[in-house]
């Protein structure tokens, strides 16, 4: 998605503003561009392509110190240098970037077209600066305000007038906007990984809310002129977190931190006297967790198959019959909420628009929907109706991989809790805690021999169809491991129920459709054995990663990877490593862009 900085300060705001920008790439963009007021004349400089293509054409004396930056994800518009943010009207004078989709842009560019507009772009968010430039009437923040009534769709705005030097406003409706204080400067951000390096004293705006800066001051307000005193919170992040700390990628840092990552997880949240899961932020009674009949689990991408492989842990262990949907589905299929049902949405970013439109739509039905999010003070954080925080640290590879283990690591604290509170003994429930508490040496110890995952990365990152297969708990993994290599490798990618693939899939194999099984030594191992080999039957390649020592997989396949034998019931952790691996080294093995993927963007707030 879209990324916005501002500054109004004593520094030079190019640098402030590209820099910003930079900590932004992880997002996701396709070109950029920044504003600096200079002895009250709005420079606008943009581009096609990354920051650094920018940077080669900025100005080395370009001497301002009020501005507005942009990174900007395609949505209206083809990639170029004339829709790349900022945008300017015609006079010159309102400048803006501009993060959403106006849906009702056309009729009021046909309206300004007809007042005598011209535009130089074909995107929605032009029209806005020449809206706000046609109700200027010496107040920006009020001509802010007007064009608020009149713009349909999600915006996050940050907006500049020549004849207001020093000054920005920002308005949020539907995208991120976080004002960050510094001393003697002010800045306006997407989100805080812009601002992280200046100021961690943060206001997070809310939907419909003004906020108007100076290098001083900041006032924030509601679209009905009325002042609106809000928090300042402290930002938990240190900045070395968002920086790669000597790994070449992001999702290389961010796979290796996962035994790190995990114990943030679960730190403080196991209680091993009781053999349960301890959650904060249910905001729910016992009694009302016990009265839960149903849960429903909502989500996308791989957050969505975090989501899976809680069902089938809330199901199978906790006995509440529980299912996953795809956020983008719920949104508009006229949900039936049930009265002692539980939702959950579940979004490392917690900005994702069509899980948080699911959520809106859900809780306008009466449903109590509790968010397991990452980023705190997302808007499906504040939103929700409680949650938890997975506590992984902030992810910048626009492919998710620590998020993932930290979801379900909620996920198996929450069946714990719900579990031992229904009919889990004791000793039943002590199992899992202690196979939860092996699990970041055992990933440690994956992490330790990548040379094979490596290798088999050289040997087959040039086919161009695999099929990722996996059962009951592992299914998920399977599906969550095929999302990974087509986002990042750009290789096709499918995962199926490993069951699954004789009731059609398996008219794909040949020699030159490998693929990949997940074989846990759980009670439907010879099963798996059984579809592995039905595809080596038909001259199928197959990589399967199997438990240590389990020679007879060995014996039937062509590649092993080998995972630490455990408790069934934490193999997801242990099998989903060596799936964000492959797919990070045949992403290395293709030349790919592993960290921004083209056409990705890290958080999706468009629907
Ligand atoms: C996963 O690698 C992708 N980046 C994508 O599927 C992502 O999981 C999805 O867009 C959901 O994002 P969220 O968790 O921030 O809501």
């Amino acid at each position: 998605m879209c990324g916005i900085v501002g500054y109004c300060g004593p520094g030079p705001a190019s640098e402030v503003l590209l820099e910003g920008l930079k900590r932004l790439e992880y997002r996701g963009y396709d070109s950029a561009g920044i504003c600096v007021d200079v002895d009250d004349e709005l420079k606008v400089i943009k581009k096609k392509g990354k920051i650094k293509d920018l940077k080669e054409i900025v100005p080395e004396d370009l001497d301002g110190h009020s501005g507005i930056g942009h990174t900007r994800w395609a949505t209206h518009g083809e990639v170029n240098d004339r829709n790349a943010h900022p945008h300017m009207d015609d006079s010159g004078k309102v400048v803006l970037v501009h993060n959403g989709i106006i849906e009702n842009y056309e009729g009021i560019k046909r309206r300004l077209k007809k007042e005598g507009h011209t535009f130089l772009s074909d995107t929605d968010s032009e029209v806005i600066a020449h809206l706000i430039a046609s109700l200027y009437q010496g107040n920006l923040e009020a001509a802010v305000r007007k064009s608020a009534f009149l713009l349909k769709g999600t915006y996050g705005i940050a907006v500049m007038h020549r004849d207001e030097p020093g000054t920005i406003v920002g308005i949020r409706n539907g995208s991120p906007l976080v004002l960050g204080i510094g001393d003697g400067e002010m800045f306006l951000a997407s989100d805080v990984t812009a601002i992280l390096a200046h100021t961690k004293q943060v206001v997070y705006l809310e939907d419909k809310e003004i906020v108007t800066i100076t290098a001083d001051t900041y006032r924030t307000s509601d679209y009905y002129e009325q002042e609106i005193e809000k928090k300042i919170e402290s930002i938990g992040w240190e900045l070395e977190q968002i920086e790669k700390d000597g790994y070449e990628y992001f999702m290389e840092k961010e796979i290796w931190e996962q035994p790190e990552s995990i114990l943030r997880a679960v730190q403080g949240r196991i209680d091993r006297e009781g053999a349960t899961g301890h959650l904060g932020g249910l905001n729910m009674t016992p009694r009302q967790l016990l009265n839960i009949k149903r849960i429903y689990i909502v989500a996308a991408g791989t957050s969505f198959y975090a989501g899976m492989v809680g069902a089938f842990l809330l199901e199978s262990i906790a006995r509440i019959p529980a299912s996953t949907e795809l956020a983008s589905e719920v949104r508009y299929k006229n949900p039936v909420v049930e009265p002692d049902a539980l939702y959950f949405v579940v979004s490392q970013s917690g900005e994702t628009a069509d899980t948080l439109y699911a959520m809106r739509e859900l809780q306008r039905k009466g449903a109590t929907v509790l968010g397991i999010c990452n980023v705190v003070g997302s808007t499906i954080a504040r939103e929700s109706d409680g949650g938890v925080y997975i506590h992984s640290g902030p992810e910048i590879a626009v492919a998710s991989t620590k998020a993932f283990t930290s979801q379900i690591s909620v996920f198996y604290l929450l069946t714990l809790l719900l579990a031992r509170m229904r009919h889990l003994s004791f000793e039943d429930g002590l199992e899992i805690v202690d196979a939860i508490e092996k699990v970041p040496d055992q990933i440690k110890k994956i992490l330790e021999k990548t040379d094979t995952i490596r290798s088999l990365a050289k040997k087959y990152a040039r086919y161009t169809n695999f099929l990722f297969l996996g059962r009951g708990l592992n299914y998920s993994v399977a599906l969550e491991g095929a999302l990974k290599l087509k986002e990042i490798s750009y290789i096709h990618a499918e995962g199926y129920s490993s069951a699954e693939i004789k009731h059609g899939p398996i008219a794909l194999i040949n020699e030159t459709t490998p693929s990949l099984f997940l074989v846990p030594d759980d009670k439907l191992r010879d099963k798996v054995i059984n579809n592995i080999k039905e595809v080596k039957a038909r001259s199928g390649k197959v990589i399967a990663v199997a438990v240590e020592g389990d020679n007879e997989v060995a014996g039937i396949v062509d590649d092993v990877i080998w995972i630490p034998k455990t408790n069934p019931v934490v193999y997801p952790y242990l099998m989903v490593i060596p799936l964000q691996l492959f797919a990070y080294y045949c992403a290395l093995e293709l030349h790919r862009d592993v960290d921004q993927p083209r056409n990705l963007a890290k958080s999706v707030t468009v629907e």
